[in-house]
């Protein structure tokens, strides 16, 4: 199968490549090959090479920074997705267009106040933030344009890196970040500033990047309905959890402390709750999703 893939260098593009690669003719695309703000370059270079499939995962994906680039966001997450849906319906490809839960709010619709139930595919989308925002146009663009389309909702992503020239990841997850933290603020004399303050309050599922490839693939091998899937890790967890996890596996020693949202205030708003139901690709693909744990254990082991 020819699979072409957006945003190829990046954090999951890197995973698609080493996978896929080994069982797929892949084409490799990224914002130097294949601009996907530019309709013409997208139908270009899908015109050339006919792709029975595109998985879209280029993005814009500083969350907080896209508060202050709007216009750059909308034209990548929401214009580009609307090239990619509109080119891949001329040549007739398949869609995959990967999404995420921040197109959600995380509130409880009936009582005020956070909600506590995994979202479910048919749950009404209100984004909070630009960058869930335009996400979220993205989707549309696809459901109105593109009918043999896939749009998987993924959470918290995590995964191999890849290289720049010099042998130095490229890009960053939260768990490169939180052992690089943890690892300078070991070094840190003043008591205060070695605290390492991390989020309890926002609630929501981590994903790493080979099990979702693995979804991917299942997907391209046996065409399930098309339409809506959520996908991340089982089990909820606090972005605080979520470092604690990471430390506890890692044996790193860190001076963690939980924090509200208030206490650590951000540019972009995020869900308070974003747990994701799996309900439905779990039956699609007749697959059982594993816990977020066990997932960072093979991210861990491999790394
Ligand atoms: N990371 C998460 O926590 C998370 C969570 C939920 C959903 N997602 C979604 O999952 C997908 C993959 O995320 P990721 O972590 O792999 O992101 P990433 O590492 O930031 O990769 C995105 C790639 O897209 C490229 N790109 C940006 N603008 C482009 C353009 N105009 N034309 C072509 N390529 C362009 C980027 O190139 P440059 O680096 O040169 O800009 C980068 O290589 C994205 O769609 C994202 O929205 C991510």
């Amino acid at each position: 199968m020819k699979i072409l893939v957006t945003g190829a260098k990046g954090q999951l593009g890197n995973k698609i490549e080493q996978v896929l690669g080994k069982i797929h003719d892949l084409v490799l695309t990224d914002y130097d090959n294949m601009d996907i703000t530019d309709i013409e370059a997208v139908r270009q270079v899908v015109s050339t090479e006919k792709p029975h499939y595109i998985i879209h995962a280029a993005a814009y994906t500083k969350v907080d920074k896209a508060e202050e680039e709007i216009e750059l966001c909308r034209k990548i997450n929401s214009l580009g997705t609307k090239n990619i849906a509109t080119v891949a319906k001329e040549f007739g490809a398949h869609l995959i267009y990967i999404s995420t839960d921040f197109v959600f709010d995380g509130l409880n619709s009936t009582k005020n106040g956070p909600r506590n139930k995994p979202y479910k595919e048919t749950d009404i989308a209100k984004p909070i933030s630009i960058y869930g925002l335009t996400k979220y146009e993205g989707e549309e663009f696809i459901r109105k344009i593109c009918d043999k389309h896939y749009i998987i909702r993924v959470a918290w992503l995590f995964g191999e890196l890849p290289k720049d020239q010099t042998g130095l990841n490229k890009g960053t997850n939260f768990v490169e970040i939180m052992l690089r933290l943890a690892k300078e603020r070991s070094q840190e004399k003043d008591i205060e500033k070695a605290v390492l303050k991390v989020v309890d309050d926002q609630i929501g599922s981590p994903t790493y990047t080979g099990d979702l490839v693995n979804v991917l693939a299942k997907i391209i091998s046996e065409t399930p309905e098309y339409g809506t899937y959520h996908f991340s890790g089982t089990d909820e967890s606090s972005w605080h959890d979520f470092a604690k996890e990471i430390f506890k596996q890692t044996g790193t020693k860190a001076n963690l402390k939980p924090v509200s949202s208030k206490e650590y205030p951000q540019k972009a708003k995020r869900p308070s709750y974003s747990h994701l139901d799996k309900t439905k690709i779990e039956s699609a693909l007749k697959i059982k999703v594993r816990s977020w744990k066990k997932m960072l254990e093979e991210y861990i082991k491999g790394r």
